[in-house]
């Protein structure tokens, strides 16, 4: 089964294609979507070879010309210095305007790959290949764009969207499992934010999606895709509903920061924002207690939430000022209304966060 999803903007219109075996056939679709002479294949040296392979086969078959470019994978090497050496092959190896780059990987390999892309010559075609569930529900979709710098996470980037969407949910087979419960936490994420129908395959079906039942990780990723090509395609410079997609973030982002980025990983983090968002929509009154009671129990099934490290309430608060997310200097959050609607909030008073915030610090802790 493949499943094919449009993102629509216009003439930079793209699509998302999904299916079980699909890097290893894709060569002729990809040459339908590029002209390009020559492409560029970047990618990590474990990726290249458990994907890359295949994948460089079947574009060569169809007589593209690849030029392989490998970097080592993590979140540290997404940065200038790796950014320019990327650019500066590029243009060692003679690419032109007419040049497209391939990032197959995980969210930094997309992010610089497009990166890349959209400042070499002021922007040539870009693919993305991701091959991690985060990646394949989230970075790959929506022409985000960035690299770490000044020791802020994303702080230089563009919006270049992508010419194709290339999703082989059979990546995931070599996904480790901690990196797999993280992209699960973005697909609960869209669970909560737009469809209950959604969020019910993880009280329905927890097994089967731990399991990495390749059938219902289509399913989960094609809806995901859905919601994230249908958010993107209305809003793509984050004005308005896009900042949906930054539910359980606000928390999420600062506990990344406060923790140096080494102890959770993003949807370990995201996790815990997306229980504690919860925990301010009860609070405030948007939300029944069952609502905040099933998001708990759903991430808590997935094997989130399971070690969040002592921290100071005060501090996380003064880090999520610091979100450049943060408008005029006002925290926004996203909070629940219900399971498949959400409502975004600037105006929570401190004293709710910070008893919230000890709330979850508590609670948190009962669970290690
Ligand atoms: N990851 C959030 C966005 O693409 O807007």
């Amino acid at each position: 089964m493949k499943k094919e999803i449009k993102v629509a903007l216009g003439n930079r219109s793209y699509p998302i294609l999904i299916e079980n075996g699909l890097l290893p056939k894709c060569g002729a679709f990809v040459r339908k979507i590029t002209a390009a002479p020559k492409i560029a294949l970047l990618s990590t040296p474990a990726i290249y070879k458990a994907w890359g392979r295949e994948l460089a086969k079947s574009l060569q078959r169809q007589g593209i010309r690849l030029e392989l470019i490998l970097i080592s994978d993590g979140e540290k090497n997404k940065n200038e210095r790796v950014l320019f050496r990327i650019l500066k092959t590029l243009a060692l190896r003679g690419f032109q305007k007419d040049g497209c780059l391939i990032a197959l990987g995980g969210g930094v390999i997309g992010d610089l790959g497009g990166l890349a892309a959209s400042l070499y010559m002021r922007g040539i075609g870009f693919i993305q290949c991701p091959t991690t569930l985060l990646a394949q529900v989230d970075a790959s979709i929506g022409g985000k764009t960035a690299v770490d710098f000044a020791g802020i996470k994303n702080l230089v980037g563009t919006y270049h969207q992508p010419q194709c969407v290339l999703v082989d949910p059979q990546t995931l087979r070599t996904l480790d499992e901690r990196q797999f419960k993280t992209g699960l936490a973005e697909v609960i994420k869209y669970g909560v934010i737009q469809d209950e129908a959604l969020f019910g395959e993880f009280e329905d079906h927890p097994e089967l999606i731990q399991k990495r039942d390749p059938q219902i990780l289509l399913r989960l990723i094609s809806k995901s895709c859905g919601i994230k090509a249908r958010i993107v395609s209305e809003d793509e410079r984050e004005g308005g509903k896009r900042a949906w997609l930054n539910y359980g973030h606000t928390l999420g982002h600062a506990l990344e920061a406060y923790f140096h980025y080494g102890v959770l990983t993003h949807g370990e983090a995201v996790a815990y924002g997306m229980w504690f968002a919860a925990m301010l929509s009860h609070q405030l009154c948007l939300c029944p207690e069952n609502v905040l009671q099933r998001q708990r129990s759903v991430l808590k099934r997935m094997g989130l939430l399971q070690k969040l490290p002592y921290f100071n309430p005060g501090k996380i608060y003064q880090k999520m000022f610091l979100d450049k997310k943060a408008r005029k200097g006002r925290i926004q959050f996203i909070l629940t209304r219900k399971i498949g609607l959400v409502t975004i909030q600037k105006n929570v008073p401190q004293p709710i966060i910070l008893s919230a915030l000890t709330q979850l610090r508590v609670e948190a802790s009962k669970r290690r």
